[in-house]
């Protein structure tokens, strides 16, 4: 069973302005990961994801993209990412780096001269619309930030109005235009060129927009996305590009929750590679509702579709302060134990709560700043308030739980997430059976998702859950082996070695992986 290289090990989110910052200016930039990347091979990731680094205003911390193909300076400079990408590669690490199509900066050359003039050229590059009446916006869309309210913000200039699917200074790109798509396949073949291997794709579903405007039917609960059939054809276009490459991958943020739509981004497979799955994100802590996703993604799935597992990104609360901090540890034993690529977004792997933001700390216009606060990386006693990821002051407040949870500490210590983390990878790595072995659900009693893996040779291991806050006996089914070895638990308190499944109790939250 051959896997490919997104297939095989973790992909590891970087929110560049949050990992490590190496000029003391309190963001962290491409220099300060580089200088982290010994870190990561000690996580044995296969990839990092690199939330934008481009040239941007920062009104929507990087998603709002001024130029495409170049880097901001907060961040350093293209040859500090070519060295990124080299440094990388001689890791054996691959690097994916964000792609924002379905909307610019205001301050991108394009949309500065399409709201120049309702003749420019560029004109037709944006979506632009008369009122329906004076004040009164083309529709009655609404932004994805509640803050902003609707969609459309009227341009005194030219007297239309332009769609922003998020702040008003992310201006909506048309892509019916095919000028738009073919600017935008330069971008992909820029970066490709210099040898990214891979696209995460933000929100790809809203790429295309119902032609007419129309707003939601009131007894449909739809959002207007729904409308446009063409999005699929746009996707193989897309796929198309970077097939031109060897070996380059497309994730996409399908942030649909309907597994059904979803799985129409992977399931033909000409489309995206991956798609990020916010139903399964959204769930609850209960067994029942983790156990009909994953089987409900499995059911729909085609035989070349391929899952992507994640419960946290820079846009949700973290999982441990969403959860607790031993569902976190349990967490991560799931995202690399089901069959699927794990997406681990930085600080999960330390377990990391959200940080505690004051009211005249926040940035951000949708309240995600506490899930993006910066990584420690040493105890703040020793190293300041900076806690090894700044020597200045951070752009935001880092977790009081630095102390303890900080990634050094963590190294030296067995029972640490960090510790946990590193085994799980090493197993997975190790393992041929947990990247590409078959998985069935097993029935193990209330409150425990379990499931097997089945490798080659009918290897065979058993990985069990307990959602529940105590302890909880696993209910051995039949037909399942009786015997079995601890590889992992996260609770450290568990003894290694053979023991009978008959006699499995898992401790509150615990979580484990043993061969059968
Ligand atoms: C999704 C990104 O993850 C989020 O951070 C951003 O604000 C929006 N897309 C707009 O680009």
């Amino acid at each position: 069973m051959p896997t490919l290289w997104w297939q095989r090990g973790a992909i590891y989110q970087i929110y560049p302005r949050s990992f490590a910052d190496s000029d003391g200016d309190g963001v962290g930039d491409l220099r300060g990961i580089i200088d982290r990347l010994d870190y990561l091979v000690d996580l044995k990731i296969s990839a990092i994801w690199l939330s934008p680094f481009y040239r941007s205003p920062m009104a929507d911390f990087g998603y709002d993209v001024a130029d495409h193909c170049d880097v901001d300076p907060i961040f350093g400079t293209l040859e500090d990412f070519d060295r990124l990408l080299a440094e990388s590669h001689e890791r054996g690490i691959k690097v994916v780096v964000d792609f924002v199509p379905n909307h610019t900066s205001s301050e991108h050359p394009w949309f500065v001269e399409s709201r120049a003039s309702r003749k420019n050229p560029k004109r037709a590059w944006y979506v632009w619309r008369d009122g329906r009446r004076p004040n009164l916006p083309p529709n009655d869309w609404l932004s994805s930030f509640a803050a902003v309210g609707r969609a459309w913000s009227f341009d005194n200039v030219t007297g239309q109005w332009y769609l922003h699917s998020f702040l008003p200074g992310q201006p909506d790109l048309d892509w019916d235009n095919p000028e738009v798509e073919a600017a935008m396949h330069d971008v992909l073949r820029f970066w490709c060129e210099r040898g990214v291997d891979g696209f995460r794709i933000d929100v790809v579903h809203k790429i295309a927009k119902d032609p007419l405007l129309r707003d939601p039917l009131p007894d449909e609960p739809v959002t207007w996305e729904n409308w446009e059939p063409t999005i699929h054809e746009r996707l193989r276009r897309m796929r198309a590009v970077v097939d031109e490459y060897p070996e380059r991958m497309l994730v996409g943020e399908v942030y649909l929750l309907d597994l059904e739509r979803v799985l129409a981004y992977v399931n033909t497979g000409d489309e995206l590679h991956l798609a990020h799955n916010f139903v399964f994100l959204h769930l609850p802590w209960d067994a029942s509702a983790f156990r009909s996703t994953i089987d409900s993604f499995e059911a729909l799935s085609s035989q070349s579709a391929w899952p992507a597992w994640f419960l946290a990104n820079h846009d949700h609360a973290r999982v441990a302060s969403r959860f607790g901090a031993k569902q976190a540890r349990a967490v991560l034993l799931m995202l690399y134990a089901l069959r699927g690529t794990p997406f681990v977004f930085q600080g999960e792997e330390l377990g990391l709560p959200d940080a505690e933001i004051p009211p005249d700390r926040v940035v951000d216009v949708d309240g995600r700043d506490p899930e993006r606060a910066p990584i420690p990386w040493r105890p703040p006693s020793e190293d300041g308030a900076g806690a090894g990821f700044t020597t200045g002051r951070a752009w935001l407040p880092i977790t009081p739980a630095a102390e303890e949870l900080n990634a050094e500490r963590q190294a030296h210590d067995p029972g640490s997430t960090l510790a946990l983390a590193r085994r799980l990878a090493d197993l997975r790595m190790a393992e041929p059976t947990l990247q590409s072995g078959e998985q069935r659900s097993v029935e193990g009693g209330d409150d425990l998702l379990a499931w097997l893996r089945i490798g080659d040779d009918d290897r065979q291991l058993l990985a069990v859950v307990n959602f529940a806050e105590d302890e909880r006996a696993f209910h051995c089914p039949p037909d399942l082996r009786r015997t079995a070895r601890l590889e992992i638990s996260t609770d450290p308190a568990r003894n290694h070695g053979d023991f009978a499944l008959d006699d499995l109790r898992l401790s509150a939250a615990e979580a484990l992986i043993a061969r059968l």
